[in-house]
Order: C-alpha cells, then structure tokens, then sequence
C-alpha cells in the first residue's frame, strides 16, 4: 500500500541511523592526493588505448599522484585518441616491449583485450613494474596458475585489478550492512545485465569488417573472448563473491546463440546459477534483446544486484558516466509470533493470529553515503536541509551522487599502493577468483553440465581433469 511505503521523517531517520552507522565503519577513500612533487609521482604507462583506456586516461588526466609517460597500442587511431585525452603528450609505442624497455616507468595499465592480459601482465611483472590489469584479470586457467605464482614471487609489486565496484562507497556501505546482520542471513542474491542490442547496438559488441581478423572484434570471438560472461558477468559474479564471503561451490548454465548471428561465435543470452557454501545462491541472467531492469521501480536499465536476506533487501547498481549509483534497502516484514492454542486461553488474541513484533513501513530507504549522512554536527538548517534531500531522494525526485566516482577512487588507490605498499582491494585473488568464475561459468555452458570450483586446482597444470560428482 502506497501508504506503507510513504516514509515519516521519524522512519526515515531511523532508517537512514541503522545505515549511517554500517556505513561509519567503512574505511575510508583515499582522498584525492595533491602531488606537489613531482618525483613523487607515480610515472606511468598504458598498453592498450582503445575504449577503456581511453576512459580511464579521461579520469587519469585529473589525478595529480600519477603522470602518464607512454602509451602504447598497435592501432594507431587508438594512440592517438589516448594521446589527445591524456593531453600531456606521452611516448608512444605500437610495441609494448619498448615501453617496458624505458627506465622512467614505475606502473603499467593493462587495458587490451582479454586474450592478451596474461602475456603482457607477465611482461610487466618480469620487468620489475607494478601492474594495474583489467578485468578479467586472465583468461586461460593455465594463467590461473601461472600468474599466481608469478605475483607471488614479487610480493612488492602491486598487481591490481579493475573491479570498480570493490571501491563504490555504496558498495562497501552494503557489504558491512551484510556482516552486522542488517539483512538478516543472506541466502540469495540475483544479478542482471541485460541490453538490448537490436534497438540500441554498442559499437563494442557490433561485428566490423574483417570478421576474427579485425582486432576490434575481439570481444565476438571465443579465442579471444569470454563473451557475455568475461565482460559482464564477471562484475557481478565478483560483488556476490564479496557479500557471501567466498567464492562459489558450482556452477550451471545456459548459453546460447539465437539473434546476434552474424559470425560471432559468443552467446548472446546467458542464464547462470552459482551455488556457494551453505545452500546460498547466485542467480545470474544477461541477455541481448531487452534491457528492462525491474529494480528502482524500473526507472534504471540493464544491470544491478538485488541481495536478499531473512531482514531485508537491497537492490543495488553502479553508476557510470551518465547514471548515477543507486542502492535501496527494504526491510522484510517484520517477525511475528504465533499464538499457540494453549496461549489462546489468556490471550484475547484467535488461534493462528499473528502479532506483530515491531511495526512501520518496510521501504525502500535510500541507502546514504557521503554528504547526506547525518554527522550530528550540522547546524539547524544544514540539517534541515539533509532532511529534505533525502525525502526528495526516496521519492525519486532527487539522486544522490556517490562522494567519490569509483573508478578515480579505484585508480587514486592503485597509485596509493604503489607508493606506500598498500594491499589494493581489487588485489590478485579477487581478479583469480573472478577469472576462474568466468571460465567455469562458460564451461558449464558449453558442455551443459555442473562444473565445480575445486576442478580448477588440475585445469591448466597438466594433470588429468578429475570431475567430481555429487
Ligand atoms: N572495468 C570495466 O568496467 C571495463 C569496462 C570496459 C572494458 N573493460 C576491459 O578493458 C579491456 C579492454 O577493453 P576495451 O573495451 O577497451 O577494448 P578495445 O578493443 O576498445 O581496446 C583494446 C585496445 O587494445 C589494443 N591492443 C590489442 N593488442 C595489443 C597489444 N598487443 N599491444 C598494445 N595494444 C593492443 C587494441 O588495438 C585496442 O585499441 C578488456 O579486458 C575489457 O574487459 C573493463
């Protein structure tokens, strides 16, 4: 009833309390360094200018902790679009060897396709560089192994990966509501991407002349690409290994290739189901000819997660250039007690009533982070003001931005860590661990069959693949 749902400021400050506090406890972002020295300055290079890179440099250009020195790709229409958006006239290289070969570089930024991650990551390392690497950090499970023993050996060196979503406030503000309880036990959690590329095509996913020979196809070709799974999924699959605490136990799947076919060889449906320890579950869908999200009242698009405990839900997604992030927690309803027959005797209540423990409305609460947490500090009206933005926000009518744009919080880390040694939260075995998701994701769905975690340990290294059963 729209009357449930309609907030009192009382509910709201309730709410918006329980939240605040699991939010206080997150660690803190690195605030925006203003290098003055330059030699304190990360110096780095890029290896691959295409899309992201190109983003990313949009986003490096304004953080003072590290300076671009050299950029490489083998297009040169890429090089010269990284060039123009760094702005201040880099290097550049078509063979990432003789960026390697420069004495001047402290870091390097992988953002080539996924085939190409692990050789030239390995190539980074071995030159003796701190290693930022786009997800999926690999691609192959021989590279599971290798890249962990590799990272290993140099524990000096930073190896970070790009899952953005690992340093959204709202994110970690989720998380900590999962470990103190907020939601209750957590058993499942649902997550979608979903777009429609028929109406509205992404000159990412487009086929271009030249079919598999045209590096721009990458993503369309399974030698070079884990499809759907890699580019997508694999986000997702990492923020639910983040609120369960671990990764899955198995996978099943289903994959196919029904509208999109003009010679790529990737699903463009993918329908997934990982089970974790303790019965808990992923339920995961991305499909290419609709992008209706039912989640915030269906106002948002494509993606989100929607994580689903005994005392609650939040349905949560990440904000992009265009988007802001949005999180919104509902309660369940609230415990009841049944009053026994025996009870009834001195209760003027009817057998099998319930009675309600504790009562108000059940959401959505807007899950604040940031500036519209109450500091108690604020003088009256900066109060008041708080008051009405987050009643405009749970209306709709206002959007909260996040403090901090994740991706800048997630490079301003890595420079961070480069310079103090400071262990990244994307760090190695989070991209492993969503590396591997990825490749058992796609062969569940290849080979139609349940695929465990523990098959992994033998995949790549040689030995026979022993296919545990139930
Ligand atoms: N974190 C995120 O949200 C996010 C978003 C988009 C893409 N990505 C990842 O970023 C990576 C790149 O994706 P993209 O969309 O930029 O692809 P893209 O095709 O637009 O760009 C890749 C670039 O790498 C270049 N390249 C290929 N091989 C190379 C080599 N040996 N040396 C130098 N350059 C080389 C290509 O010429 C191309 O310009 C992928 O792994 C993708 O999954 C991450």
């Amino acid at each position: 009833m729209a009357q449930e749902n309609d907030l009192s400021r009382r509910d709201l400050l309730k709410a918006a309390g329980a939240v605040t506090a699991v939010a206080a406890v997150i660690e803190g972002a690195p605030a925006i360094q203003k290098v003055k020295a330059a030699n304190s300055q990360v110096q780095y290079g890029m290896i691959g200018t295409g899309s992201r890179g190109s983003y990313l440099l949009k986003h490096l250009k304004n953080i003072d902790s590290g300076r671009c020195v050299a950029l490489c790709d083998i297009r040169q229409v890429a090089l010269d679009r990284g060039v123009q958006t760094i702005g201040n006239n880099p290097q550049t290289y078509k063979d990432y060897h003789e960026l390697l070969d420069r004495k001047d570089i402290d870091a390097v930024f992988v953002i080539t396709p996924l085939f190409a991650h692990y050789p030239i990551t390995r190539d980074v390392l071995l030159s003796g560089r701190h290693v930022f690497c786009e997800k999926c950090l690999v691609f192959k499970p021989d590279e599971v192994h290798s890249l962990r023993a590799l990272a290993n050996d140099r524990p000096k060196q930073i190896l970070q990966t790009g899952l953005q979503r690992r340093y959204s406030t709202f994110y970690q503000t989720v998380k900590n509501m999962v470990d103190a309880g907020v939601l209750g036990n957590v058993h499942h959690i649902h997550a979608q991407w979903h777009r429609n590329m028929i109406n509205k095509p992404s000159s990412l996913w487009t086929m271009k002349p030249g079919g598999p020979s045209n590096i721009e196809n990458w993503r369309l070709y399974r030698q070079f690409s884990g499809g759907l799974t890699a580019e997508l999924t694999s986000h997702q699959v990492d923020v639910s290994d983040w609120m369960f605490g671990s990764s899955p136990e198995f996978v099943m799947g289903l994959g196919s290739l029904d509208t999109l076919k003009d010679g790529r060889d990737v699903y463009d449906n993918i329908q997934l189901i990982y089970r974790y320890p303790n019965g808990r579950k992923m339920t995961y869908s991305s499909i290419s000819t609709n992008q209706f999200l039912p989640y915030f009242n269906g106002q948002r698009p494509e993606m989100g997660e929607i994580i689903m405990g005994t005392e609650g839900t939040v349905q949560i997604t990440v904000g992009d250039d265009v988007h802001l992030p949005v999180a919104w927690w509902y309660r369940e309803p609230p415990k009841t007690t049944t009053v026994t027959p025996a009870a009834k005797k001195t209760t003027p209540f009817d057998a099998g009533a319930t009675m309600v423990a504790t009562g108000g409305a059940n959401g959505p609460y807007p899950i604040m982070t940031g500036d519209l947490q109450m500091t108690g500090k604020e003088s009256f009206l900066d109060r008041e003001v708080k008051f009405a933005r987050r009643w405009l926000y749970s209306k709709g009518v206002f959007e909260q931005e996040e403090n901090r744009n994740p991706v800048d919080v997630e490079l301003e880390g890595f420079f961070e860590s480069c310079r103090t040694g400071k262990h990244p939260r994307a760090d190695l075995e989070k991209g492993l661990a969503d590396s591997v998701a990825v490749i058992l994701s796609n062969l569940a769905m290849d080979e139609g069959r349940k695929v465990y975690f523990s098959e992994m340990e033998k995949m790549g290294t040689g030995a026979e693949s022993v296919r545990k059963t139930e």
